[in-house]
């Protein structure tokens, strides 16, 4: 399925993957659209992406602003690659306070469903819904009860989601490490080495680049006879020895 010309959205597109998501779009043809909150984050990303890529601020937690913007639009396909960065996000399970762990699956499950509630009707038949969580999911590490539980749940929402809405699409894109701007909180001379290690064990021993993850969202954006998937980008890091 050829993506020129289509129109695509991109929730979280102002930085990180779904920029990436939002530059790969855009080099193929498609009219590409960038929302998340942060209204100079959108503008330093269009200005990148070219004239033709718009913008729109959009809280995906707020539902009824969710609503509120899919009002009279039309979209052929919906990337959802929003995440938030804030609140205890690791921590033994003996501390953890469940009221604020809540908040974790604000952005990135219930952002998510809201997002395919109200965004769902404005595609075609043949158009696509592509979420995202990561391999935390896959291997949960000591502290990541919640983050993991969380990421688990974006990808049982994909597989039921692709069963609700079918036969609109629906896949999601579980990412390992990415170089992306979340990693700019270690400082850069211990980056490298904190990259290394946490790469070691995987068969490709490395940072994967943004752009090789924005290749699975327009392969499932593209791959019409594809539903209810999850496809890792994790560098062989479930295969690690
Ligand atoms: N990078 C990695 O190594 C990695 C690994 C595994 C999984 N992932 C997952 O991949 C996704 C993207 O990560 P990334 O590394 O690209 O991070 P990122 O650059 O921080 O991208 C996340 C985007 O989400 C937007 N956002 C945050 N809250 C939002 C909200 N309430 N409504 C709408 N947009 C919102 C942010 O923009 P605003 O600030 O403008 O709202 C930001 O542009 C995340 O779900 C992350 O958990 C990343």
């Amino acid at each position: 399925m050829d993506l020129g010309g289509k129109q695509i959205l991109v929730i979280g597109g102002g930085s990180g993957i779904g920029f990436a998501v939002a530059a790969a779009a855009s080099q193929a043809g498609a009219a590409v659209t960038v929302a998340s909150t942060s209204a100079d984050k959108l503008d330093a990303a269009v200005r990148r992406l070219g004239e033709r890529a718009r913008s729109a601020v959009l809280d995906a937690t707020d539902e009824a602003a969710v609503a509120g913007f899919f009002e009279g639009r039309a979209f052929d396909h919906i990337v959802y690659t929003a995440g938030d960065w804030g609140g205890a996000r690791r921590g033994p399970l003996a501390d953890t306070d469940l009221a604020a762990a809540a908040g974790l699956f604000r952005v990135r499950f219930w952002g998510a469903l809201a997002v395919a509630k109200h965004g769902a009707p404005t595609l075609p038949q043949n158009g696509s819904i592509t979420l995202t969580d990561g391999m935390i999911a896959q291997r949960p590490s000591k502290g990541s009860v919640v983050s993991s539980a969380m990421a688990g749940a974006v990808e049982h929402m994909t597989r039921a989601l692709a069963v609700e809405l079918a036969p609109i699409r629906v896949n999601c894109v579980c990412p390992g490490l990415i170089r992306t701007g979340v990693w700019d909180s270690i400082p850069a001379e211990r980056r490298q080495d904190q990259f290394a290690r946490l790469t070691a064990r995987q068969l490709l021993p490395r940072i994967g680049e943004p752009e090789e993850a924005a290749e699975a969202y327009l392969y499932l954006m593209r791959a019409g006879y594809t539903t209810g998937q999850v496809l890792y980008v994790e560098g062989g890091s479930a295969l690690g020895q």
